[in-house]
C-alpha cells in the first residue's frame, strides 16, 4: 500500500514536469507588442526602415528583390507587389517573415509586429 502511494506520487511529479516542459517549449521568445494607439500610425522611416537596415541589407541591397536599402525600399516593395495596403495577411513581405517562412529567422517577433501594424495601418510612406 505504502509502495503504491509512492508510485502515484512519482507519476504525478513526472506528469507535472513533462507538462511544464511542453508549456515552456511553446513560449515565444518575445512577447507580442500591443498595437499602437489609434491615430498613432507606425512610421515607415522611423520604425520599419531601421529593421531592414539592421537585419536585411546583407542580402537585400540591390540584387535580391525586394531592394530594402533606405530611399529605395518603399518603391521596391510597391513595384514588386510585396505589400497590399491595409492587408498584412495578403502581403508577401509579411507572409515571408512569419514563423515557418524563409525570412523569419532574420526578424524578432517585435519586428514582425511592427511590420504588420505598418501594413495594416495603410502602409504609408511616412
Ligand atoms: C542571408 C540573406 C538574406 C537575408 C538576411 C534576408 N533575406 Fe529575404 N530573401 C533572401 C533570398 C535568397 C530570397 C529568395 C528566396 C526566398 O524567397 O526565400 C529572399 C526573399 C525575400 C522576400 C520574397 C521575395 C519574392 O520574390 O517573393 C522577401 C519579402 C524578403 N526576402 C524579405 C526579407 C526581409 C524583410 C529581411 C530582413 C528581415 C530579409 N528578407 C533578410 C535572402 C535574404
Amino acid at each position: 500500500m505504502q509502495k503504491l502511494k509512492w508510485i502515484n506520487l512519482i507519476v504525478v511529479v513526472i506528469g507535472i514536469f513533462l507538462f511544464g516542459a511542453c508549456e515552456y517549449a511553446t513560449i515565444q521568445p518575445d512577447a507580442p507588442i500591443p498595437p499602437p494607439p489609434p491615430g498613432d500610425s507606425t512610421s515607415y522611416s522611423l520604425k520599419v526602415q531601421p529593421i531592414f537596415d539592421s537585419k536585411c541589407l546583407l542580402c537585400h541591397s540591390g540584387n535580391q528583390i525586394p531592394d530594402l536599402r533606405s530611399g529605395r525600399s518603399y518603391q521596391s516593395l510597391m513595384d514588386n507587389n510585396m505589400v497590399v495596403k491595409s492587408n498584412s495577411a495578403e502581403s508577401v513581405l509579411y507572409k515571408k517573415i512569419l514563423p515557418g517562412a524563409s525570412m523569419n529567422m532574420y526578424c524578432s517577433s517585435t519586428e514582425i509586429s511592427t511590420i504588420k501594424f505598418w501594413i495594416d495601418e495603410g502602409a504609408k510612406n511616412n
